[in-house]
């Protein structure tokens, strides 16, 4: 089946599950990335299935998402599926799909929505234990959601009560980011070596005198300051939020020490549900 994945990740999380969904899919899979120059990205004609993948940013998809939305136009109607990260389980986190949800439905007939908890890149970093336990899951959830989709079955579509006003209200987070961008700074031990540049999917950084200068096209991906190699920037008013430097997914996935999954009981209260339900789902019910 030729499928096509787009996908906006700022910091990785939502590219590994792509990917994942690209190994389940089989080889004529294509992953495109979001990002600011989307309009050259490949028309979903000529695929037989289109996944939308990206990060929950505040109980909402990121604006660049819903604009890639807006312009996805198939010629002939088809079946697509969208699949969201985020730090926690909360079912709120389907909220962000609300109004991508009624872009896409005039022109595709939306078959799964699934919601992956990764590695938070705001607010706090997990141990590895638990970003091993996070990835080991994902890994197994992903070719099951894969085997409903292909089966054309609807599933995993769930909204939470006043959704759709508390996804307008948090919506503020899209504003947010672009008075952010100007107030993001890069301190003394900046190298000029260029690379949150170069990395940035909006192109909101330039350099100037060998500084980097960020404009208002921000989307609060953080991928700067994951990616700076000596974590020199400042993210603005979250800055007492950031978690520096990335998660090193490969080497704690090699990692034999590291258990792949931890008990239920012993994690965190906020992540039991949705490990309940992903037991339950895997067949496995705890
Ligand atoms: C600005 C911002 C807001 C976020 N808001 C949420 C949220 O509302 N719910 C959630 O579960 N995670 C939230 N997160 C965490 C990310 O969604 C999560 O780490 C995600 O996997 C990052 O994916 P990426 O690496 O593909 O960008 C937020 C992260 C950022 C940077
Ligand atoms: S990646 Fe870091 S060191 Fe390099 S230019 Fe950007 S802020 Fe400076
Ligand atoms: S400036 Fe940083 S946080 Fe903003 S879009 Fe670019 S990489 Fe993401």
């Amino acid at each position: 089946m030729r499928c096509i994945i787009y996908v906006f990740s700022g910091t990785g999380n939502t590219m590994l599950v792509a990917e994942e969904y690209a190994a389940s899919l089989g080889p004529e899979t294509h992953i495109a990335a979001i990002d600011s120059s989307f309009m050259d990205l490949p028309s979903p004609n000529g695929y037989q299935l289109v996944g939308i993948g990206y990060p929950v940013h505040a109980f909402n998809a990121p604006e660049i998402v819903e604009r890639f939305a807006r312009e996805l136009k198939p010629s002939v109607h088809q079946n697509l599926f969208i699949f969201h990260t985020g730090g926690e389980g909360l079912h709120f986190n389907d909220t962000s799909s609300v109004r991508i949800r009624r872009i896409l439905r005039k022109d595709f007939t939306i078959l799964s929505e699934r919601h992956y908890v990764m590695p938070y890149n705001m607010i706090f970093r997990h141990s590895d234990a638990m970003v091993k336990h996070m990835v080991t899951y994902m890994r197994k959830l992903v070719p099951l959601h894969v085997s409903s989709i292909l089966a054309k079955r609807t599933e995993g579509m769930r909204l939470m009560p006043f959704s759709r006003i508390v996804s307008s209200v948090l919506r503020i987070e899209w504003l947010y980011a672009k008075l952010q961008g100007p107030t993001m700074r890069a301190g003394d031990s900046c190298t000029g070596c260029g690379l949150c540049a170069r990395r940035c999917p909006m192109g909101n950084i330039t350099v100037v005198n060998g500084r980097p200068v960020f404009g208002r096209n921000c989307s609060l991906c953080v991928r700067c300051s994951f990616s700076c190699p000596v974590d020199a920037i400042s993210i603005g008013l979250l800055n007492g939020w950031r978690v520096s430097g990335p998660y090193e997914v490969d080497r704690v996935m090699a990692d034999q020490t590291i258990p792949d999954t931890i008990p239920i009981e012993k994690l965190p209260r906020l992540y039991r549900k949705y490990y309940r339900e992903a037991d339950a789902m895997l067949g496995k019910r705890s």
